[in-house]
């Protein structure tokens, strides 16, 4: 499964978890217009398959509508990483106090499922995975039981008590 942030979203606020509200558009002007429908600071984010977009430009924050439409103008049409910028989501802007980054994938080597949690949810994973490989916590999760709330709680603990200070952020 490959999927753009967006079709992500959909999919977990159609499974009830919480998602920040959005809209995914092609033009400057139609991301203005969202950003004016939601009536809150937006963040307008390239919708391309790859990581590192807030680093690439791809990722900007705007206070009024008009700064939307500029920052969309600016963010479509953009290359990341060899993907071009064809939509970008415009969503609520939030105030973030801490990133996670939580995955749950099949290990085939050992015959598994595995979650993959770590604290440091701001920075790309396969760069955390390789640099600080002690902050990505690995939990296996049986076939047949499952991701238990335990195992879930077990993978976060171990996420946060690898965390280099309590309050640091990687953006
Ligand atoms: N809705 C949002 N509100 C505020 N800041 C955001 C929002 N979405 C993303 N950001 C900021 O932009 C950064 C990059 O966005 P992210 O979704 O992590 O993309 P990528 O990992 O591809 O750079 C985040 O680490 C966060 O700091
Ligand atoms: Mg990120």
């Amino acid at each position: 499964m490959d999927l753009y942030e967006y079709q992500a979203k959909d999919l977990f606020a159609a499974h009830g978890v919480p998602v920040l509200p959005g809209r995914t558009v092609e033009t400057a002007d139609d991301a203005g217009a969202a950003a004016a429908e939601l009536g809150t600071a937006v963040v307008v984010k390239a919708q391309v398959k790859t990581g590192g977009r807030g680093k690439a430009g791809g990722v900007k924050l705007a206070q009024t509508p008009d700064e939307a439409k500029e920052k969309a103008g600016a963010i479509l049409g953009m290359d990341i990483k060899g993907h071009t910028v064809h939509r970008v989501l415009v969503t609520e802007a939030s105030d973030i106090a801490e990133e996670y980054y939580f995955s749950f994938l099949l290990d085939r080597s050992n015959r598994t499922f595995l979650a993959m949690c770590s604290a440091e949810g701001g920075m790309e994973i396969e760069q955390l995975a390789v640099e600080r490989p002690e902050a990505l916590a690995r939990v296996p999760v049986d076939a047949i039981t499952g991701a238990t709330r335990g195992r879930r709680r077990r993978s976060s603990r171990w996420a946060r008590s690898r965390r280099p200070s309590p309050t640091r952020r990687r953006t």
